[in-house]
C-alpha cells in the first residue's frame, strides 16, 4: 500500500532484431534469450508480444547488404521495411518504434557518411542528416509508429521532423537518445546487430560517461529542436541523468537498459551468483524510481511473465 514507485507491463518496450531470410531464429551468444529473428519469424513473436501485454516493439535491421553509406536503410523493401508491414498485419495495436541509424547499414559501422577532416577519420555530420531524413521517412512510409533516432547527430531532431512533416507525417513522433553514452555496455548489441566500428569507437559523436552536464545539453538541444519523447541510455548507470532529466523536462522519458546490462544478469545467473529474475526486476523498478516511464529492455517478456504471476508489481 505504501509503495512509492510500481512498474507496469505497459512501461515496457521490447527490443527485436529483424535479419534476412525466411523462418530463421538465431541466438545471440551473449544474450541468452535474446535472437535475431528473420521478418516472417519477428511477426509470429510479434503476436505473442501483444498477448502479453507488451504495447511497443523497437525494431533493429540487419540488412542483406551493407555500404558505405548505408543505403540499404531506406530502401522500399529494405529489412525493417518489410517487418513493419508483416507485424502490422500480424499483431495490429502494436506500437512499432523504429531505431534510426546506420550503424547497421555502413560496411565500416559507424552511425554515418564518413570523411577525413585534419587527417581524423570520422563521421560527417550534416552529410548524414540527410540520409536520416531519408530513412525516416521511408520508414515512415512503411507504417512506423515512432522514430526514435540513436545516431547522435547533432540537428538530427529538427531535420527529421521537418522531413517527416514535409513528407506528410506530421502525426509521427520522435522519440530521441537524447542522452547516449559512449558505453561499453553496448558490447553484446554489436553482435547483435552487426555493428562493430570497423576503425575507432564512437566517442566523436556519443556522450563522454563523464559528463552528465554536458548530456543534459545535449537533451535541451533535442527538446527545442521538437523532440516529443526522450531517453537515456544505459540506464543503471546513468540513473543520475535519468532523475536529473525528468526533473527538468516535461516530455515523456525513456530508460534503455541495453544489451551489457541484460547480459550481466543473464551472465551471473547462469554461473548460480545472482537470481536473475529477482535482480531484473530491482534493476527495473530502479530505473522507474530514477523517473523512467519507459523502459526498453530485452528482459520485457520476462518481466511481464513475472507481473502476471504476482509479487513483482
Ligand atoms: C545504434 C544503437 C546502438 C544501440 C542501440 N542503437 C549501438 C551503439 O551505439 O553502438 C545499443 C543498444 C544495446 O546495447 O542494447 N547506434
Amino acid at each position: 500500500m505504501v509503495r512509492e514507485t510500481r512498474l507496469d507491463v505497459a512501461d515496457l518496450v521490447y527490443p527485436l532484431f529483424i535479419r534476412p531470410g525466411e523462418g530463421i531464429s538465431r541466438e545471440v551468444g551473449s544474450m541468452p534469450g535474446v535472437s535475431q529473428h528473420s521478418v516472417d519469424r519477428a511477426a509470429q513473436l510479434c503476436g505473442d508480444v501483444v498477448r502479453e501485454g507488451i504495447p511497443a516493439v523497437l525494431l533493429f535491421g540487419l540488412p542483406d547488404s551493407k555500404d558505405s553509406i548505408g543505403s540499404s536503410s531506406w530502401e522500399k523493401d529494405g529489412v525493417v521495411q518489410r517487418a513493419l508491414r508483416a507485424i502490422r498485419e500480424q499483431a495490429p495495436g502494436l506500437i512499432l518504434i523504429v531505431d534510426l541509424c546506420f550503424c547497421e547499414y555502413t560496411d565500416h559501422g559507424h552511425c554515418g557518411v564518413l570523411s577525413e577532416q585534419a587527417g581524423h577519420r570520422t563521421v560527417d555530420n550534416d552529410a548524414t542528416l540527410q540520409n536520416l531524413a531519408r530513412q525516416a521517412v521511408s520508414l515512415a512510409h512503411a507504417g512506423a509508429d515512432i522514430i526514435a533516432p540513436s545516431d547522435m547527430m547533432d540537428g538530427r531532431v529538427g531535420r527529421i521532423r521537418s522531413a517527416l512533416d514535409d513528407a506528410g507525417f506530421s502525426h509521427i513522433p520522435i522519440l530521441s537518445y537524447a542522452a547516449k553514452f559512449a558505453s561499453a555496455f553496448y558490447g553484446p548489441f554489436r553482435e547483435a546487430a552487426d555493428s562493430a566500428p570497423a576503425f575507432g569507437d564512437r566517442r566523436d559523436y556519443q556522450m563522454d560517461p563523464a559528463n552528465g552536464r554536458e548530456a543534459l545539453r545535449e537533451v535541451t538541444l533535442d527538446v527545442d529542436e521538437g523532440a516529443d519523447m526522450l531517453m537515456v541510455k544505459p540506464a543503471l548507470p546513468y540513473l543520475d541523468v535519468i532523475r536529473e532529466a525528468r526533473r527538468r523536462f516535461d516530455q515523456p522519458m525513456a530508460a534503455y537498459q541495453v544489451s551489457g546490462e541484460y547480459a550481466m544478469l543473464r551472465a551471473a545467473a547462469a554461473n548460480g551468483w545472482i537470481d536473475y529474475e529477482q535482480a531484473l526486476m530491482e534493476s527495473l523498478i530502479s530505473i522507474r524510481r530514477a523517473g523512467a516511464d519507459l523502459i526498453i529492455t530485452y528482459g520485457a517478456r520476462d518481466a511481464a511473465r513475472l507481473l502476471r504471476e504476482g509479487g513483482h508489481d
